[in-house]
């Protein structure tokens, strides 16, 4: 049988110490788009954490999002729960080089390393489509949040990928492949009945699009979903590369879209 694990390695199975550069660049690159910047702002406001609260980022990447937790909640805690020990060391030396309070520990979403109503904020963003029993982590969340406590949880929706212009069965199959990167690919979608289904209460709901440079194709993406495309014997070698030589041109007029849309919940414990 061929190894069916998803292609990310983001996925826990997947950590590999040499792939940590990349993954931080990815990390670093997605959090100065403007739409990750504006679902963050809109998410942090939703959520309060309010100074003395304890508050988790779990799958906390670089602990960016845990440092802004552990700012809000001055006099309390903020602990970041990441599994990668490439990702906690590089979230660990940033906190320390911002004299953040902000601290991190391993631990999986679906066994958090916390004890039962013990925490007031929880943030989770873009770990769900990670996962392989997502329903869990919703559990753990609603488990471990006191009764008032609050979630913001935030993820991509990979069937949102668009990709102009070219050929539209060609994109189709190219927005599909995106499909296969993730363990949980309609994670964006799934996260308001997850929660609801473990007890919380939903209070908001947001979206944005995370939008790629309109004059610069994003080739390692384009390239392997459109590789894989022709492995798959799905394109030839023929469509895909006129699909590529589409995609530069319009990106050296300014036409090139390519995006995928992340959504956001936010909701609490009742009391
Ligand atoms: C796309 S990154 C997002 C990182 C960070 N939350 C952010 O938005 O910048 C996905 C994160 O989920 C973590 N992760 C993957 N599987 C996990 C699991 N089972 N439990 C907790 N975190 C996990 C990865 O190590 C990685 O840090």
């Amino acid at each position: 049988m061929g190894d069916s694990r998803p292609a990310s390695a983001f996925h826990s199975q997947n950590i590999t110490p040499s792939a940590t550069d990349r993954l931080v660049g990815a990390l670093d690159a997605q959090a100065a788009s403007a739409g990750v910047r504006r679902l963050r702002d809109w998410a942090h406001r939703a959520l309060t954490a309010r100074p003395g609260e304890f508050a988790l980022d779990i799958g906390a990447g670089t602990g960016s999002e845990t440092q802004v937790l552990a700012s809000a909640v001055a006099g309390g805690a903020a602990t970041g729960v990441e599994p990668n020990p490439g990702l906690r060391a590089v979230a660990e030396q940033r906190a320390a080089q911002a004299r953040s309070s902000a601290r991190f520990v391993p631990g999986d979403a679906c066994a958090l390393p916390v004890e039962d109503a013990a925490t007031d904020v929880v943030w989770c963003e873009r770990v769900f489509q990670h996962l392989d029993e997502p329903d869990r982590a919703a559990a753990e969340i609603a488990r471990v949040l006191r009764p008032g406590g609050r979630v913001a949880l935030l993820d991509t929706d990979w069937a949102t990928t668009l990709l102009h212009p070219g050929n539209a069965e060609v994109v189709a199959i190219l927005t599909g492949g995106a499909l296969s990167m993730a363990a949980n690919p309609h994670a964006g979608r799934k996260l308001a009945g997850q929660l609801a289904a473990a007890g919380l209460e939903i209070d908001d709901l947001g979206s944005q699009a995370l939008i790629q440079d309109h004059r610069k194709v994003n080739w390692p993406l384009v390239r392997m979903l459109g590789d894989s495309g022709v492995k798959r014997e799905l394109i030839t070698e023929q469509q895909r590369d006129q699909l590529y030589a589409d995609l530069t041109a319009a990106a050296e007029r300014s036409a090139l879209h390519m995006s995928v849309t992340i959504f956001g919940v936010i909701a609490h414990r009742p009391v």
